[in-house]
């Protein structure tokens, strides 16, 4: 079989801050045209991963290439081709949300107005807003809007949806998906198992800095069954839904107190479930995620058993 060189490529990539923190023995393979999921909680070593592929650090041992390039000491080189967002998107004072894109512009020497208003328009982002005013997740709005407005051909995003509200994560996350199928190829981080889930090829988890496994999400199978938690506009409302009877959902718990109804809804049925809401002012909805942690205890589990798949294999 031919051998494909990967766009971004980990090799045994060690850097020990000590006391046992940062990344052990870590290797990933990020192809063209895949959307590639680094998954791990808080603390595991994404960030620290990602840096290095970037090349602001330096490995203690193995090595990160980007484009078949060394990594460490090439940021300018890898910048110029790859769209970056930070985990913790620094965004220097004083400017407003248009003076830092113009920036970014510059920087790059290239403008391309359709795009960014494409962009803007698509996050809902008002970029005369100055900075220091923004919120957490207009910020990331903006850096988002920076890492994507050239139309790089790589992309590598540190947990992209943190600070975005619900929507706007859905928004983000139908917006991977259709640049994936434009061709990008993407590195993505985050702790929350359903948007890896819903957008990438193949997923690496990592704990404690160290590689747990890698999957192809295809092998993942969601169950047949989501959870939903709805917030209805009044307790009234709340109650009769959860009183309420379908082959298409089942009502849960009923939390009077926030007016939120947790229901379980196949898969195959969402039709009748949304028509089913339709007749109620909604104030919320969210599937609950799967988490990690339910990942985890699956895979740890004797039986390997993960959501009725059993034996996820790990790569060697
Ligand atoms: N510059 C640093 N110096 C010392 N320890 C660090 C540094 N950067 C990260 N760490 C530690 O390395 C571990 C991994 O951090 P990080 O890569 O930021 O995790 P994640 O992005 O997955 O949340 C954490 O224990 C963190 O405290
Ligand atoms: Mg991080």
């Amino acid at each position: 079989m031919e051998e494909r060189t990967p766009i971004i490529e980990v090799s045994h990539l060690v850097k020990d801050y000590g006391h046992g923190r940062g990344v052990f023995d870590v290797s990933i393979a990020v192809h063209k045209g895949e959307c590639f999921g680094y998954l791990g909680p808080n603390g595991a070593g994404k960030s620290t991963t990602i840096r290095h592929i970037m090349g602001f650090s330096k490995p203690s041992s193995g090595s990160t290439k980007v484009f078949g390039i060394e990594s460490f000491g090439h940021t300018d080189k890898i910048l110029a081709r790859v769209g970056y967002l930070p985990g913790e998107p620094a965004i220097p004072a004083g400017l407003n949300g248009t003076g830092f894109l113009r920036m970014m512009q510059d920087m790059r020497g290239e403008r391309n107005e359709e795009r960014l208003n494409y962009l803007l328009d698509l996050f809902r982002l008002n970029p005369n807003a100055d900075v220091t005013s923004m919120s957490l997740g207009e910020k990331r709005k903006l850096a988002v809007v920076a890492a994507f407005m050239n139309d790089p051909e790589v992309l590598i995003l540190d947990e992209p949806t943190s600070g975005l509200d619900p929507i706007m994560q859905q928004v983000f996350i139908r917006f991977i998906v259709e640049e994936k199928k434009r061709g990008k190829t993407i590195l993505l981080s985050s702790h929350i198992f359903s948007e890896v889930d819903a957008t990438c090829d193949n997923i690496a988890i990592i704990k404690d800095g160290k590689h747990v496994s890698t999957f192809a999400a295809k092998d993942l199978k969601q169950g047949e069954i989501a959870t939903y938690v709805v917030r209805f506009g009044s307790n009234e409302d709340a109650e009769r839904f959860y009183q309420s009877k379908s082959d298409a959902y089942e009502t849960k718990e009923i939390n009077s107190l926030r007016k939120k109804v947790t229901v379980a809804v196949r898969r195959d049925h969402f039709k009748a479930f949304f028509d089913a809401l339709s007749h109620y002012p909604i104030r919320e909805f969210e599937e609950k995620p799967f988490t990690l942690q339910d990942y985890f205890m699956s895979f740890y589990q004797e039986e390997k058993t993960f959501l009725g798949l059993s034996g996820v294999e790990e790569k060697k």
